[in-house]
């Protein structure tokens, strides 16, 4: 049993968090990325699959690399931003499975087979993940920039070749400016967008 995080936690976390697209220039260090994920690797996943895979694009270099696969509204900002989260997800993250599910002896048999077949379980754990992170991501004080405005092919092509990752979205990381952030767009109400049964 937990009790309810405190208003100013909600508020970090959800009412008064937003979407980022410019940031101040003040860095992320590498401390802070492996905080982040000692935070979302704890977040649930079906057979705890884990299956997202994160690439922190930090360097010029990698940035570099990046580049050419992002939107153009998605460009200026993305090489700014101190660090870019690359979310992708492994489709054989079944390999890890006897690891990661170690009290079900056959859980690696759920999802042998085709690749494709353990796409929808690689993309939904993944993009909870992903959502994860972005929650995770401000509870440590941090901003984000999620983006799915770019070349998948491409990322793949330069970040995940020869392997069974494929990205989902990218998440620029660092500390808002708030200069760029854009007025608050509304959301459903509960009746528009839930009902209890
Ligand atoms: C998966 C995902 C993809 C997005 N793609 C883009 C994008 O390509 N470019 C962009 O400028 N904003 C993108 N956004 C930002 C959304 O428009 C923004 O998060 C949403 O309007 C809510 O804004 P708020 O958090 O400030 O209320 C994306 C957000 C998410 C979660």
């Amino acid at each position: 049993m937990s009790e309810p995080l405190a208003a100013a936690a909600l508020d970090q976390l959800f009412r008064t968090a937003r979407t980022q697209n410019a940031f101040l220039e003040r860095p992320v260090d590498d401390a802070q990325l492996h905080a982040l994920y000692e935070l979302v690797k704890w977040g649930p996943t079906a057979a705890n699959t884990t299956p997202a895979r994160f690439v922190f694009v930090k360097s010029a270099e990698a940035k570099a690399r990046l580049a050419p696969a992002l939107d153009a509204g998605n460009l200026a900002k993305t090489l700014a931003a101190p660090v870019t989260v690359i979310v992708g997800f492994d489709e054989d993250f079944h390999e890890k499975t006897p690891f990661l599910f170690p009290h079900v002896a056959d859980a690696k048999s759920w999802f042998e087979g085709p690749r494709e077949n353990r796409h929808v379980p690689a993309f939904r754990n993944g993009s909870l993940q992903g959502g994860y992170l972005i929650l995770a991501a401000r509870a440590l004080g941090l901003d984000t920039g999620p983006m799915s405005g770019f070349d998948n092919a491409k990322v793949d092509q330069a970040f995940f070749s020869g392997t069974a990752i494929k990205s989902n979205f990218l998440v620029n990381l660092g500390y808002g400016d708030p200069s760029g952030v854009f007025p608050r767009s509304p959301r459903l109400p509960f009746d528009e967008a839930a009902r209890i049964e």
